[in-house]
């Protein structure tokens, strides 16, 4: 196909932000500061390392890199807790679909995130096996908003960034397609992405024939 397709896996094809927020939350508990849904927006599409890094500053708490490096790993325990009882049925909405839709037409899709854990993610909900390829955390050495992950995707494709079209539900991948220069479509609150190209509340959301408009013979 002329265009191909970028996946965020977190919060586009499975709700496991609400995973990440526990454990942050569980560690902002520990260091006795309020954590909520809001500073969450913050931390979404962000690598681990760089999310401890805001969480931090939101509590306003000074750590030694061992102790950071202890958090990293404990939250990361906490987090494989939820996903390891993971299954299909934690597939998002439309998401299926939207792969069926895609393998039609056939137009290619790879996974573009920033999890370390994307693999087994997959694995746990049976969709491993369904993307051309899997970029994510152990791929790329800058984290969203930079393109670099996208761009890599990009290359996997086979294609331009300009004939990709990447689903997001963070404002920092948003950017980060956008600094690819790709099509943005930006999955969950309006306001929050305002900056992508296109917006829906969920993937049921996306029109059938969504992709005609991108498609040139
Ligand atoms: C995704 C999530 C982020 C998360 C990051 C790293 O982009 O949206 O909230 O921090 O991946 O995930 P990991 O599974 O490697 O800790
Ligand atoms: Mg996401």
């Amino acid at each position: 196909s002329t265009i191909g397709v970028i996946f965020d896996l977190d919060g586009v094809i499975v709700d496991t932000a609400k995973y990440h927020f526990l454990a942050w939350k569980d560690l902002a508990d520990e260091l006795g500061f309020e954590f909520t849904e809001a500073h969450n927006e913050l931390l979404k599409g962000v690598s681990r390392v760089r999310s401890l890094e805001i969480l931090l500053d939101i509590g306003n708490v000074k750590l030694s890199e061992e102790k950071k490096q202890e958090y990293l790993i404990s939250k990361n325990e906490v987090y494989l807790g939820y996903i390891t009882k993971m299954g299909p049925d934690e597939i998002l909405p439309g998401a299926e679909d939207l792969l069926n839709n895609l393998d039609a037409l056939e137009v290619k899709y790879v996974l573009g995130s920033a999890s370390k854990n994307a693999p087994l993610i997959l694995k746990q909900v049976g969709l491993l096996d369904r993307f051309a390829a899997i970029v994510d955390g152990n791929s790329v050495s800058k984290a969203k908003p930079d393109p670099e992950v996208f761009l890599i995707g990009a290359e996997k494709l086979g294609l331009p960034p300009e004939k990709c079209i990447v689903f997001e539900d963070a404002i920092a991948g948003v950017e980060a397609a956008k600094a690819a220069h790709m099509v943005s479509i930006g999955i969950g609150d309006q306001e929050t992405l305002s900056h992508a190209n296109f917006n829906f509340n969920n993937l049921t959301e996306i029109p059938e024939d969504f992709f005609a408009q991108f498609i040139s013979e």
